[in-house]
C-alpha cells in the first residue's frame, strides 16, 4: 500500500524471499517482496531492503540483478547469501567460487565483536549455509564481522552506511540467533510498525474507500481464508452489502456443504447462497489430462457458475457490484510472482478472466497482504470458531488436483537406484508429479518402496528419501507401499476427472481425516492430501498416496511421521474401497516433491 514504509524484500530467486519476509513481520515490521528488477527510484520511500538468496553464481551472465542505484538511497541494506554476492560485487568486492560447497549447519565465529548484526554471537554460533561462492574480497568501507572454516568472509558490515552482509541464513529456523539477527538489522529501518491485532479495523477503512458505495459477491469455499475475508466484508460493509455463493463442485470433501452450511449458521451468517454445479464442473473436465489444463477449466467454470448465479440474482457489476475474493499474500507472489521465483503453477483465482476485473478494479482482496498464520490470527480476532480457523488449507481446485490423469502409462526403466542396503523391493510408479528441484519446477517419476514391515517408518526410510532424489534426478518422490510388503506389478489404466474416482477418492479421503483426527493428529499436520493415481494390480484398478506433511507456510515442508498403527489402520480401510489396490506413504519433504502431487 502506498503509504506504507515496508522492509523491501528483493526476490532473486529461491524459497527464501518469503521466509524473509514473514520474519520481518513477525519482528513488527511491514515486509514486501519485490522483483529485483524494479528501479531505485520506485524503492525510495522504502524503510530498508533485504537482498534475498538466489540458485545462481552472480558470474553467470542470466543471473538476476537489482538497481545498483538502491546504494545511494540511504536506506539500510541487507544482503543474504546471493544477496551477499551481489552486494559485494556491486560495491566494488570480489566474490569467487568458494574451497567447498558449504549446504547445511556450518559453525560461524564473530570477529571484530561481530559488529552490530552479529554482537553477541560469540565464538559458537550455528548457522545454515547453502552456497557454493563467498565473496573473497570485502569493498571498501566493509569491515568483517563473522567467518567459518570453510568461508573466511562470513558476514561483514559498513556501519556508517548501514550495509550488512551475511552469507549464512538468518531467516531459517536452524540458524541460531538468526531472529537476533534480523531484529537487529529491522530495528535500524523506520518501517510502519505491523501486527494482525487491529488489521481488521485498519483494513475497514480501505475496504470502505475501494467498494465505496458498490456491494460485494464473493464466492466462498468453506477455507480459512475465503472464509475470514467473507466474515470481515459482512462486519465492516454490513451483510445486506455482501452476498456470497458456495458453488459444489463435486471436487469437494465428503459432507463437506454440510458441515460449512451448519458452521455458517453457526455464525449467524445466512447471506450465502448454495449452488449445485457438479455436473458442470464433471462436464467441463471431460477428456482433460494436463493438470494446469485442468486448473484453468475448474477456474473458467467457477467464473461461469458465478456470472450465470450473479445475473440470475441482478448482482452484476454493472448493478453496482464487486468481486470478493479471498487471496493471500503467497498466491499474488506465486502466480504473477517476482520474474525469479519459478513459475509453479496458476492459481484459480488468477485465471485471465480475473486479472482482467482486477485491471478493471472490479475485485476486492481484503486478504491480499498476509500470510496464512496471519490469516488465522485475523479470524480468531474476528471471533470465528477456533476449529474453522484451525482448518487444514484445502485448494480452490479441491480434489481436482488430487485425482492424476493421464492417457497412457509413463514408464521409466532403471536397474539400480542405489539402495543395496535396503532389505526389500522397490518399483518405478507408471505416473510422474511435481515437484520443484534446483529451485526450478520438475514434472519426474515416484520410487517406491516396498519392506517387511509396510507401515513403519525408519530412519533409514527418511534417509532414502532424501538420498534418492539428490542422487537420481530422475525421481522427486519416495513412497513407502503400506498395502503390500512384495512389488506386484502396476496395471495402468486411462483416467481424467470422473464422478466415479471423485467418489473414491472422498472416501478415502474421508477415511485419513478421520483416522488423523481420532490419533489426535489434527493441529500438528499441516496438510494432509489424499491423491488417487490411475494404476493398480488390476485394469481399472487405483492407488492412494497419503500425502501428510508438516510446513509453516507451504514454501517448503517435510512428510509428517504416521505412528504404525494409524498407518496401519488408514491402509487397511481404504483397502476395503472398491477399486482400490495400493496404499503409498510419500516421504518426500519439499523440496525436492512438492506438497501436491500436480
Ligand atoms: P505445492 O503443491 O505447490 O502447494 O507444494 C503449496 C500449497 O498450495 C496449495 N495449492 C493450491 N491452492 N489452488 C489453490 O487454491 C491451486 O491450484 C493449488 N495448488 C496447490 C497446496 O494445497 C498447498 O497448500
Amino acid at each position: 500500500m502506498a503509504d506504507k514504509r515496508s522492509i523491501i524484500i528483493l526476490d532473486f530467486g529461491g524459497q527464501y524471499a518469503h521466509l524473509i519476509a514473514r520474519r520481518v513481520r513477525s519482528l513488527g515490521a511491514y515486509s514486501e517482496i519485490r522483483d529485483p528488477s524494479v528501479s531505485a527510484k520506485d524503492l525510495k520511500d522504502a524503510a530498508g531492503i533485504i537482498l534475498s538468496g538466489g540458485p545462481q553464481s552472480v558470474y553467470d551472465t542470466a543471473s538476476p540483478v537489482a538497481d545498483a542505484k538502491i546504494f545511494s538511497l540511504g536506506v539500510p541494506v541487507l544482503g543474504i547469501c546471493y544477496g551477499l554476492q551481489w552486494m559485494a560485487k556491486t560495491l566494488g568486492g570480489t566474490v569467487s567460487p568458494g574451497k567447498v560447497k558449504e549446504y547445511g549447519h556450518t559453525e560461524i565465529k564473530a570477529v571484530n565483536g561481530g559488529g552490530i548484526l552479529l554482537k553477541d554471537i560469540g565464538d559458537h554460533c550455528t548457522v545454515w549455509m547453502s552456497h557454493g561462492d563467498e565473496a573473497a574480497k570485502l569493498p571498501d568501507g566493509f569491515q568483517l564481522t563473522a567467518t567459518s572454516e570453510s568461508c573466511a568472509n562470513a558476514a561483514f558490515e559498513d556501519p556508517r552506511r548501514k550495509f550488512f552482509a551475511v552469507q549464512f541464513h538468518p531467516e531459517v529456523t536452524h540458524t541460531e540467533h538468526g531472529s537476533e539477527i534480523l531484529r537487529r538489522f529491522v530495528e535500524l529501518c523506520p518501517a510502519t510498525p505491523w501486527s494482525v491485532e487491529g488489521y481488521a479495523k485498519r483494513i475497514g477503512d480501505e475496504i470502505a474507500e475501494q467498494v465505496q458505495d458498490r456491494r460485494v459477491f464473493m464466492l466462498v469455499s468453506g477455507g480459512v481464508d475465503s472464509t475470514v475475508a467473507f466474515v470481515l466484508l459482512n462486519e465492516v460493509l454490513g451483510a445486506h452489502r455482501v452476498q456470497g455463493l458456495l458453488v459444489d463442485t463435486g471436487l469437494m470433501r465428503k459432507d463437506e456443504i454440510a458441515e460449512i452450511r451448519a458452521a455458517f449458521d453457526r455464525l449467524g451468517v445466512t447471506n450465502v447462497r448454495i449452488e449445485d454445479a457438479s455436473a458442470e464442473f464433471f462436464h467441463a473436465l471431460e477428456g482433460i489430462l494436463d493438470p494446469e489444463e485442468k486448473r484453468r477449466a475448474i477456474g473458467d467454470t467457477f467464473l461461469a457458475v458465478q456470472k450465470r448465479v450473479s445475473e440470475d440474482m441482478g448482482l452484476t457489476t454493472s448493478d453496482g457490484w464487486m468481486l470478493g475474493q479471498g487471496t493471500i499474500y503467497p498466491d499474488t507472489i506465486e502466480t504473477k510472482g517476482t520474474k525469479h521465483a519459478d513459475h509453479i503453477k496458476t492459481h484459480h483465482n488468477r485465471v485471465p478472466a480475473i486479472q482482467e476485473m482486477l485491471k478493471k478494479g472490479l475485485v476486492i482482496e481484503p486478504l491480499k497482504e498476509l500470510y496464512k498464520d496471519e490469516v488465522r490470527a485475523l479470524g480468531e480476532e474476528l471471533g470465528l470458531p477456533h476449529e474453522l480457523v484451525q482448518r487444514h488449507p484445502f485448494p480452490g481446485p479441491g480434489l481436482g488436483v488430487r485425482i492424476l490423469c493421464a492417457a497412457k502409462p509413463d514408464t521409466f526403466v532403471v536397474d539400480d537406484v542405489g539402495i543395496k542396503r535396503w532389505g526389500g523391493g522397490w518399483a518405478v510408479l507408471p505416473v510422474k508429479s511435481v515437484g520443484v528441484q534446483g529451485d526450478g519446477r520438475t514434472y519426474r517419476h515416484a520410487l517406491a518402496l516396498f519392506g517387511k514391515e509396510p507401515c513403519t517408518l525408519t530412519e533409514q526410510l527418511l534417509r532414502f528419501a532424501i538420498e534418492i532424489p539428490n542422487r537420481r534426478r530422475e525421481f522427486n518422490r519416495v513412497l513407502l507401499c503400506t498395502s503390500s510388503a512384495e512389488v506386484r506389478p502396476f496395471v495402468f489404466s486411462p483416467g481424467a476427472i470422473t464422478k466415479e474416482r471423485a467418489d473414491l477418492l472422498r472416501e478415502a479421503d474421508a477415511i485419513a481425516t478421520e483416522e488423523m483426527c481420532l490419533a489426535g493428529l489434527y493441529e500438528r499436520i499441516w496438510q494432509f492430501p489424499v491423491v488417487l493415481l490411475p494404476f493398480g494390480e488390476k485394469p481399472g484398478g487405483q492407488s492412494v498416496v497419503l500425502r501428510p506433511v508438516e510446513s509453516q507456510e507451504a514454501m517448503t515442508a517435510r512428510a509428517a511421521a504416521l505412528p504404525a498403527g494409524v498407518l496401519e489402520r488408514m491402509t487397511q480401510r481404504i483397502m476395503k474401497l472398491s477399486g482400490v489396490d495400493f496404499v503409498f506413504y510419500d516421504l518426500t519433504s519439499k523440496p525436492p516433491a512438492t506438497i501436491e502431487w500436480e
